[in-house]
């Protein structure tokens, strides 16, 4: 169970597709009474965290006449070309969902996205692991000259390995009380993710993967209320944060899973490889990203020895 005293409403537009209520104190834009009425519920519930869209904050703009966007503090990936097609980074605070194939790149992205962080921009970084221990990720990230093991030891870094978190018993007792695996498992996650955060005062935060974490919920209530007391847990680090996920297209209830995290996370990234005639290109592509205005086209990427390059001035034509 989380957060037993939490109200639950159904949402009045980005419900509709779903079959359960959503958790109010989620912060969706809440649509009440008509006109300045209207706005200043927006704004209202905006100063608490809302999640929106870049037509609700242009409607919101040009109704309170205060013309141009206001600027949103961001995070620099340092990944050559990504940043372009983010209008300069990932925006400060958020859970930005990465969804990609196995061999995608996910993991070499984020750990980039870590190390620029600690070596560019003077920003801690934690990566919580949900399938690798911290010596099989050391040696693969040095392979491009990532050394993680010294950031770690100068208390700029911190490995939070969660994969024993995916092989619990079925019950755990806490003292008197016995609590199912599962929810033990996200329980333990985000206290593990709190601690370590705090510890080094990280502003950068990765989660990879956390696709079977999640599929331990059949139910799609359940399975909500996880991914937002992750998604919750996160942001309330204060840390810019991504999650990697598996990609869809895996039959129908993957399908649908997955577009419950893009739903409920603020930003998705898209990493696929696209057939172009006869050869396979790696692409990567923006779906959504709040309060930033940013570039859907389908941009190339190479991996190499260096990590990601992103092209953001190329396409990809997709019959
Ligand atoms: N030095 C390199 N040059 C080119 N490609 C590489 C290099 N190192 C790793 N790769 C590619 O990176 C991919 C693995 O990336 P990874 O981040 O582990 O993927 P994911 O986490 O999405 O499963 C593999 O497809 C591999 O071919
Ligand atoms: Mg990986």
């Amino acid at each position: 169970m989380f957060h037993p005293d939490c109200h639950r409403t159904p949402s009045m537009k980005l419900d509709s597709n779903l079959e359960s209520p959503i958790l109010l104190n989620r912060a969706l834009p809440l649509r009440l009474g008509r006109g300045n009425n209207r706005i200043q519920n927006k704004i209202r519930v905006e100063e608490s965290e809302a999640i929106y869209t870049m037509a609700e904050r242009y409607e919101l703009q040009s109704q309170s006449g205060k013309g141009k966007m206001p600027t949103v503090d961001r995070t620099p990936t340092g990944i050559p070309g990504l940043d372009e097609i983010l209008s300069g980074g990932f925006p400060r605070g958020r859970v930005i969902l990465l969804v990609g194939g196995p061999g995608t790149g996910k993991t070499i992205l984020t750990s980039q996205f870590l190390m620029n962080g600690i070596k560019i921009y003077g920003e801690n970084g934690a990566f919580v692991s949900l399938d690798e221990t911290k010596a099989h990720y050391y040696r693969e990230m040095a392979l491009f000259g990532w050394k993680f093991e010294e950031l770690e030891k100068g208390k700029k870094f911190a490995f939070i390995n969660a994969s024993p978190l995916r092989h619990m018993p079925g019950e755990v007792k806490i003292g008197r009380q016995s609590i199912g695996r599962k929810d033990f498992s996200i329980l333990s996650l985000i206290e593990g993710i709190k601690t370590h955060t705090e510890l080094i005062n990280a502003k950068r935060v990765v989660v990879d993967p956390v696709t079977s974490l999640i599929f331990q919920y059949p139910e799609m209530v359940e399975r909500r209320t996880a991914i937002l007391d992750l998604v919750d847990a996160l942001v309330k680090t204060g840390a810019t944060c991504l999650m990697t996920t598996e990609l869809r297209a895996m039959g129908p209830t993957v399908e649908r899973a997955i577009q419950l995290e893009e739903y409920l996370a603020h930003g998705v990234v898209i990493m696929s490889n696209a057939k172009v005639g006869k050869t396979y290109n790696r692409v990567l592509q923006v779906e959504k990203m709040r309060e930033t205005p940013i570039d859907m086209q389908p941009r190339p990427y190479k991996i190499s020895g260096n990590g990601i390059e992103v092209f953001p001035k190329e396409t990809i034509f997709v019959d």
